[in-house]
């Protein structure tokens, strides 16, 4: 049987020479492929007490609206500076390949939720650094974090869980 890792291609030299894109748009096309990340991601948190699934822009908008809606919960953007249209909180975070700001709602978590926060990959960390940082300025609990792909070798998760956050990864690449 296929596993998730099967479905994602890798692209070399993507967005800069050196950068071994890996691609999840073949993952996300494919119906069985899509629907066992969705499934394998979700699963340590079924039952679990969390109130929103946080998805980081872009590619965690797709996986974490599937999640949400398998979990039966809502479903919040932390999106790159400049799209939200309400009141924004904002924090800055450097890329494996550049610099970026990320916002989210300041209104969009109560405080004492617990959320779920899903993305695509974790490389560096620091995306999903900045999200769980926005989120507990609310006064958010991560509950989790959930990504398909790890780099290990640009220690994301080391980073998140030296911070005390619980990571789940459906699969790596060295
Ligand atoms: C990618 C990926 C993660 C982030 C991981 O997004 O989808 O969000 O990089 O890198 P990090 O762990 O080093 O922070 P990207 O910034 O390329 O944005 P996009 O999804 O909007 O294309
Ligand atoms: N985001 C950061 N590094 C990446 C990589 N190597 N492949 C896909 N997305 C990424």
């Amino acid at each position: 049987m296929k596993t998730v890792q099967d479905y994602i291609r890798t692209i070399p030299d993507f967005p800069k020479k050196g950068i071994q894109f890996r691609d999840v748009t073949t993952l996300f096309a494919d119906p069985r492929g899509f629907r066992m990340a969705v499934d394998q991601l979700l699963h340590p948190f079924m039952g679990a007490p969390i109130d929103l699934v946080i998805g980081l822009e872009a590619r965690g908008f797709i996986l974490g609206g599937a999640v949400a809606h398998q979990l039966g919960k809502g479903f919040v953007p932390v999106r790159k500076k400049g799209k939200l249209p309400g009141k924004t909180i904002e924090q800055a975070y450097a890329l494996e390949y550049g610099e970026a700001v990320v916002e989210l709602h300041d209104d969009a978590i109560k405080a004492g939720q617990r959320v779920l926060i899903v993305d695509d990959l974790l490389a560096t960390g620091g995306t999903a650094e900045a999200g769980i940082k926005l989120v507990e300025r609310l006064g958010g609990v991560v509950a989790g974090c959930a990504f398909v792909v790890d780099l290990p070798d640009l220690g994301g998760r080391k980073r998140l869980e030296d911070m005390g956050h619980a990571v789940h990864v459906l699969c790596e690449y060295e």
